[in-house]
């Protein structure tokens, strides 16, 4: 397929599968694989740890004191929020409660995309959220929205909290979990900035009653077309 290396943007609401499918193709085309929702989640924790989170609520402009020292790299599958690893922190539920209220905001859309802008540079990368295709790369040579029912998605979610060794206030039941992930959805999609989006161009799959490898196949054939058509 020669030394071409094309972005692949991996779009879809919570829970739908993205990361999984997104790091597999990574690895199987030798790719980069950034996790953007893991750099929302990073500015979130940092609000959180700081004791920040009501007084952004309340004067959202205040986040613009957090962005100013932020630095995200992803290493070995870690992530590092200012020099420290938060890999498992980022996952913990009162993250995921805020994050969507911390997508929100102009400032933190606008340093994150120029971040992610500068890591897909040299191309090669495979990169998954809300707003890839439709909004930090739309010139990604191939584009996916991934979908699942909300019910599927909540299995899911529960599935890796509990693995993970979560219990108590931090694995709610599958009931909860698909409510959060509704109503997340609803405020991801329904924002005004960058918004939850299929981009026309990108190829929508129903992972619901997909396997990883099945949803992994598709997604990396469908590059292997591009590489070999370009
Ligand atoms: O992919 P995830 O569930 O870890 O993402 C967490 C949140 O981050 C998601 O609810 C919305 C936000 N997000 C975003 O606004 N834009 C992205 N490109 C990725 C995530």
């Amino acid at each position: 397929t020669g030394n071409k290396r094309i972005i692949i943007a991996i779009d879809g609401p919570a829970a739908s599968g993205k990361s999984t499918t997104a790091r597999k193709v990574a690895e199987q085309l030798g790719y980069t694989y950034i996790d953007t929702g893991a750099m929302f989640r990073s500015v979130t924790l940092k609000t959180l740890e700081r004791g920040m989170i009501d007084t952004v609520r309340s004067s959202p402009e205040t986040i613009v004191s957090l962005l100013q020292d932020l630095t995200i790299t992803f290493s070995d599958e870690r992530v590092i929020l200012d020099g420290r690893d938060v890999t498992s922190a980022i996952r913990e539920n009162r993250v995921s409660r805020d994050v969507s209220f911390i997508s929100s905001l102009g400032p933190v859309r606008d340093r994150l995309r120029e971040m992610q802008q500068e890591m897909g540079r040299s191309r090669g990368v495979v990169m998954d959220g809300r707003d890839i295709g439709t909004v930090v790369f739309p010139d990604a040579e191939l584009k996916i929205f991934l979908i699942a029912d909300a019910r599927e998605r909540a299995k899911r979610r529960y599935a890796e909290l509990a693995a993970k060794g979560a219990s108590g206030s931090e694995l709610p039941d599958i009931a909860s979990l698909e409510q959060e992930i509704v109503e997340r959805d609803r405020a991801d999609a329904g924002r005004t900035l960058a918004p939850l989006k299929k981009h026309p161009d990108a190829v929508e799959i129903d992972t619901s009653a997909l396997s990883i490898e099945e949803q992994v196949v598709m997604v990396r054939d469908l590059a292997l077309a591009i590489l070999r058509n370009e």
